[in-house]
């Protein structure tokens, strides 16, 4: 393995441009873009800009590799690939890389749902496959700008290969706040319940601290995951302790008044007024969702198990019409909402 760990970011939107930019900037690694010709032309011209709430750092545009293509020579080339495309694009990611990658090569799975690293893994044989949970929200503002616009680390399955070693000491110098775990699966149910939010942000077209501190939307976030946990529990997956928190108590603090749920969020996460969905995005350009893969994976759960859940069942339907509708988010406000998808 050479001295500078050459990373591929495969998918470079939101998240891969905040990793990738983050890794550039900290100046310790190769870095290669994988991304749309359109995100190559927004960078040659704008640069890449990272921003961590006040803090933004640009990358000039001459230091900014960007490929379209997932088979290029650069990818072939790489130590390591971060796969930060949407969930329904896994397996042709996955296809393509298994035609170029190096067999030492590791991938990291940086996405929500709880499927994608498996999808990644049947495809890419023998290679370690990590799956990782990122915390964290990145928004995409334009003109080269990703925006964080919350707290929170980059969770990754512990291995003590030395490539996966490499890797994460590579994200940690780039001054993501990294965690590693024996065991991922039960943070990537807890991240899958506090996921089911995207939705409702997509739904309403609110930021995600609007939706928190409105208790009609809290309403129908607490609703929603209460149907998600008893799910869950009915299939015996146990999620993961939130920053230390049971996830049974969060519907039980959705109903608290606002001034205290204020508090209880202030002590848990930091959360920029600009914060929103990645969902919420898709629906406002007009892209395909992953609700398949995070409502519907519980009405997927719910079904095997021999128990309901229409509120995350009429999301997955909410979602779906929207997306045919084409772009823009529906706007609901509290009551609406709540009424579509429970009823008078
Ligand atoms: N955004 C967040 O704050 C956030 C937070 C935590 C986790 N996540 C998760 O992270 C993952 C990525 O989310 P994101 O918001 O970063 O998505 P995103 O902004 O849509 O970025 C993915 C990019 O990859 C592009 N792409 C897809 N297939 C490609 C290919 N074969 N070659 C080149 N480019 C390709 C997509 O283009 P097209 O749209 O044209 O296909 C898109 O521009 C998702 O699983 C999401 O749930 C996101």
């Amino acid at each position: 393995m050479t001295e500078r760990l050459r990373i591929a970011i495969v998918g470079a939107g939101s998240i891969g441009c905040y990793v990738g930019g983050k890794l550039l900037a900290a100046g310790t690694t190769e870095v290669v873009l994988i991304g749309r010709p359109r995100l190559r032309d927004e960078l040659s011209t704008h640069g890449l800009t990272v921003k961590d709430f006040d803090r933004a750092v640009t990358i000039p545009a001459s230091q900014v590799v960007v490929e379209t293509d997932v088979r290029a020579p650069a990818v072939a080339a790489c130590d390591a690939v971060l796969v930060c495309v949407k969930s329904a694009q896994t397996e042709e990611v996955g296809a393509q890389l298994a035609g170029v990658l190096r067999p030492e090569a590791v991938v990291a799975s940086l996405q929500n749902g709880v499927r994608n690293a498996d999808t990644l893994r049947a495809a890419l044989g023998d290679r370690r496959v990590l799956a990782t949970i990122v915390s964290f929200n990145v928004v995409s503002k334009g003109d080269g700008l990703f925006h964080r616009a919350m707290s929170g680390p980059l969770m990754l399955e512990a291995c003590d290969e030395p490539r996966p070693r490499a890797l994460v000491r590579a994200l940690a110098a780039a001054g993501l706040d990294v965690e590693e775990r024996a065991d991922l699966a039960p943070d990537q149910w807890t991240k899958l319940v506090i996921n089911l939010n995207n939705a409702i942000s997509a739904l309403s077209g609110a930021p995600t601290q609007q939706l928190l501190l409105s208790p009609g939307y809290r309403r129908i976030l607490g609703a929603v995951c209460s149907e998600a946990l008893a799910v869950l529990r009915a299939a015996k997956i146990k999620p993961a302790r939130l920053r230390g928190v049971p996830l049974r108590v969060m519907p039980t603090v959705m109903r608290l008044p606002t001034p205290l749920v204020r508090l209880v969020t202030r002590t848990q996460m930091r959360v920029d007024p600009e914060a929103r969905s990645s969902m919420w995005e898709d629906l406002t350009r007009g892209r395909p969702t992953e609700v398949d893969y995070l409502n519907g994976e519980i009405v997927r759960i719910a079904e095997r198990s021999g128990v309901a859940a229409p509120l995350n069942r009429r999301i997955v339907e909410l979602i779906h019409a929207a997306e045919r509708a084409g772009p823009g988010s529906p706007g609901l406000d509290a009551a609406t909402l709540w009424t579509t998808i429970a009823g008078p």
